[in-house]
């Protein structure tokens, strides 16, 4: 131990809790303190500690020790959030140095740079717990824990949407048939949010070594990050509110593109459809079943002997001719490349032949290209982090995309190493690394491992690009780093046909969006195993209401179809589809939101509600299973989906309405607290039976909620009048987004976008129809205004101030009409 300091302690593991108990030594006076004009730099002999303000409410912490800072460079943060600076005012007191920006106040203890963070009101928004600590290469970080903090995001870790209590391991592995307790799993996203008090705080560990989060596992009263080796280099980003904190992610490391629409419609998948013929079967029955579809998946049995970018042209003999009969069903075909590139030296295959003489493959520390099994057998691994690597993986796309492709599946690329003790490559392939913002140097895969997936991922985005300017590429990976939104949407992963998987689902798709990954799924009835009837039924349901809706199952499972277990039970699927194509304009508008903010469709509670609850704990620890798709939507499965008990459904705020029948739902009064108990929470809840044909899902009172005639494919237009439901209530708006649904023309001007308000004054309701912005034409004239929860006496509808001849037709729950809609502003009242 160097005598001079209790912050560079070297302690032989980090069960340190005893260490830390004994009383504190005398500690050192930091030998360095400079004020730096958008933060301070403090030393401590040979540690360095480094906090710079990008924002009033964004800081980088940086320690290393000895001389030379790491290299600062990036696979996650943007270079322009990286180099973003502001003014500080310094502001320091007895051994304490400090600085001051317009949101946060942060000191350093001189004597063991243990570091305070505070808002400006002086509540601590985050404090070390003790100073940092080092194992060798290893380093910790511990934050002191409240008891009422909680805590998100890590992409898609198992277990509760809470993270406390949990500790978890960020190493990208193929977890296959992957169970509530098993980690790692298949991405790393070193970032999460601390929700207290409703206010919210980011952290994002920019580490791509094997890394660790422990949420007071170790200890009750302290959380804690830190990495196997590589840099301490960490972002504390403030809110207060937790959508802050999601759009400061966004900021810092990127949102994900906006998506083809297609994308958003059903997608239908399994391992594998085996001939051309299958899968033309499967499209007819799609059509001739009416189930609303856009995709079918390609899985490794199209190729030859599983090998990537080749077609096994006995079953697939006219693989163009099939994917252009596929669009005239306007089925969209999705094809799997995996990144494993066969070992076949001499055979033709033009992968390895043309990856062989760029020199793109890892190789073993002796310089021999490194080789792995996988799918195909022998296999070598693409360079990723080279960007020359990058450019020519894009280049293998050029024949799948001019035979049709629309989508590209990258599978297996934690990448999975089969027969090997670890299930990846060994730590001491060497990577080469030639990224702009690098110098330019090689790298163990120990490095690199958690960000190859995502790379990869990268060069199949860019190439599609590349090879079609004009056309949204969509990627869908299976590993993935922080900043991978930028590249693909993702999946789950390999699943199970269980109740209990379903029940995963939600958290697990709330997490991955708080932490960037707006479009997200779970394989639709599991990936392992074949669901009964009711559990696929059931999945379609709740999948119907989150972004990504694939269908897939594994080799030697049952069928999983929609129209699988019978006329009653595909009915019952049919029509949540159809529920979620007649959404598509909400879902498409949120997919705009996400690409502009980051803010993620699928939402926990707390997310739009962070104030749901009177002591400001996130409402959803009372509403389990419950989730919001978008700001309006609440979804409700069933807690246990598996139970047949009548459950409670809590509601963040006092007004819903039931979105299948529009009725206004009547909430009981929350319990008042009792006689000197504290007064914890507001709830208003209801209790639901649960069946298998109905899944609760409510409305947001105040929302305007575009919506559009049924279409089973996004490449049909709609007919008809655009249907905006307009559900009655306070702070009433709602907003629609449309483009061409595939092109980048949106970013040139080519869009729509309609703002709407309404407002209810006593026996009238005002709404308001924004002009529409953006060039993109309309496919409606009209536009049908349905109401609910409120009832004109007059029946009388007035545009501008005209009353337009039109019909108010009532149902029980809502009041309908039409009115012209071409794109100027309008006012509409009914009365
Ligand atoms: C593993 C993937 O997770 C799964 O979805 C896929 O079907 C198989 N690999 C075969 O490609």
């Amino acid at each position: 131990m160097r005598a001079n300091s209790l912050c560079i302690t070297m302690v032989g593991s980090f069960l340190t809790a005893i260490l830390w108990a004994q009383p504190p030594q005398t500690a050192a006076v930091a030998n360095r303190i400079a004020a730096l004009p958008n933060g301070i730099e403090i030393s401590q002999g040979e540690l360095h500690e480094q906090i710079l303000a990008l924002r009033d409410d964004v800081l980088r912490v940086r320690a290393w020790h000895g001389d030379r800072a790491p290299e600062d460079a990036s696979w996650a943060v943007l270079a322009s959030a990286r180099h973003a600076s502001t003014a500080v005012t310094p502001a320091n007191s007895a051994n304490h140095a400090g600085f001051r920006t317009a949101k946060l106040f942060v000191d350093v203890d001189e004597r063991t740079l243990e570091m305070n963070v505070r808002d400006s009101n002086g509540n601590i928004l985050q404090q070390d717990a003790r100073p940092i600590e080092f194992d060798g290469d290893a380093f910790r970080v511990s934050k002191t824990m409240p008891l009422d903090e909680h805590f998100f995001g890590l992409g898609d870790k198992t277990g509760p949407l809470d993270r406390r209590n949990e500790a978890f391991t960020l190493w990208n592995t193929d977890a296959y048939r992957f169970q509530e307790s098993t980690d790692p799993l298949y991405k790393s996203i070193p970032y999460f949010m601390a929700f207290r008090a409703s206010r919210a705080l980011g952290v994002l560990l920019d580490n791509t070594w094997r890394s660790s989060f422990d949420f007071g596992k170790e200890s009750p009263t302290a959380y804690s990050f830190g990495a196997v080796a590589g840099p301490i280099d960490y972002y504390l980003f403030y809110g207060p509110t937790p959508k802050q904190v999601v759009e400061t992610y966004a900021w810092l490391t990127g949102t994900p593109p906006l998506p083809p629409l297609w994308s958003l419609g059903f997608q239908q998948s399994r391992y594998s459809y085996m001939t051309q013929a299958r899968v033309l079967e499967v499209a007819a029955r799609l059509r001739s079943d009416r189930i609303p579809a856009d995709a079918i998946y390609l899985d490794i049995d199209f190729q030859d002997h599983n090998r990537p970018f080749s077609v096994n042209r006995a079953a697939f003999p006219d693989l163009a001719g099939m994917i252009a009969q596929l669009k005239a069903e306007n089925l969209h075909a999705v094809m799997i490349t995996d990144l494993h590139i066969a070992r076949l030296p001499a055979q033709g295959y033009f992968p390895y032949d043309s990856g062989v003489a760029g020199d793109h493959f890892v190789r073993n520390p002796d310089g021999s290209v490194y080789s792995g099994k996988v799918w195909p057998g022998p296999s070598v691994f693409p360079d990723f982090t080279r960007r020359q690597t990058r450019a020519w993986w894009g280049t293998l796309y050029r024949d799948f995309l001019r035979d049709g492709a629309s989508g590209f599946w990258n599978d297996m690329n934690e990448p999975s190493i089969f027969d090997s003790a670890t299930s990846t490559m060994p730590l001491d392939v060497v990577h080469r690394i030639d990224e702009p913002g690098f110098a330019p140097r090689t790298a163990s895969h120990a490095e690199i491992h958690d960000v190859y997936g995502m790379e990869n991922s990268r060069a199949t985005y860019d190439g599609m690009r590349a090879i079609d300017p004009d056309t949204r590429p969509f990627v869908l990976t299976r590993a993935t780093y922080a900043g991978g939104q930028r590249y693909a949407a993702t999946w789950t992963g390999d699943n199970s046909s269980s109740w209990n998987h379903l029940r995963m689902t939600t958290p697990m798709l709330e997490n991955l969006g708080l932490s960037g990954f707006a479009f997200a799924g779970a394989d639709v009835g599991g990936y392992a195993g074949t669901p009964s009837a009711d559990l696929l039924t059931k999945w379609f349901e709740v999948a119907a209401f989150q972004p990504i809706d694939r269908d897939h199952t594994e080799k030697g499972t049952g069928d999983q179809e929609p129209w699988v277990g019978g006329a009653d039970h595909e009915a019952i699927r049919r029509h949540f589809l159809e529920a979620r194509y007649q959404l598509l304009p909400y879902l498409y508008t949120l997919a705009d939101e996400a690409s502009r903010t980051g803010l993620p469709l699928v939402r926990p509670l707390f997310l739009e509600f962070p104030d749901a609850a009177s002591d400001g704990h996130p409402i959803d620890l009372d509403a389990p299973g419950e989730f919001l798709l978008g700001p309006d939507l609440l979804v409700a499965p069933a807690p246990n989906p598996d139970e047949l008990d009548d459950y409670s459904v809590v509601f963040p705020a006092p007004d819903w309405y039931d979105f299948w029948s529009g009725e206004k739902v009547t909430l009981a009064p929350p319990d008042p607290p009792a006689p000197g108990a504290p007064d914890r929470t507001v709830r208003y809840s209801i209790s639901v039976s649960p069946s298998l044909a109905r899944l609760p899902v409510y409305v947001r009172a105040g929302a305007i909620m575009p919506a559009e005639p049924l279409i089973e494919s996004t490449s049909e237009t709609p007919s008809g009048p655009l249907i905006l439901r307009v559900y009655a209530g306070e702070k009433c708006a709602g907003q629609l987004y449309q483009d061409d649904g595939r092109s980048f023309a949106y970013e040139k001007g080519a869009f729509l976008r309609e703002r709407f308000m309404c407002e209810v004054r006593g026996d009238r309701i005002r709404m308001t129809i924004s002009k529409r912005e953006g060039s993109y034409p309309a496919w409606w004239k009209q536009i049908r205004v349905e109401i609910y929860g409120w009832t004109p006496s007059k029946n009388e509808v007035l545009v501008n101030g005209a009353v337009v001849a039109t019909q108010i037709d009532r149902t029980d729950h809502n009041v309908g009409f039409h009115i012209p809609d071409d794109g100027n502003a309008s006012t509409v009242e009914v009365r």
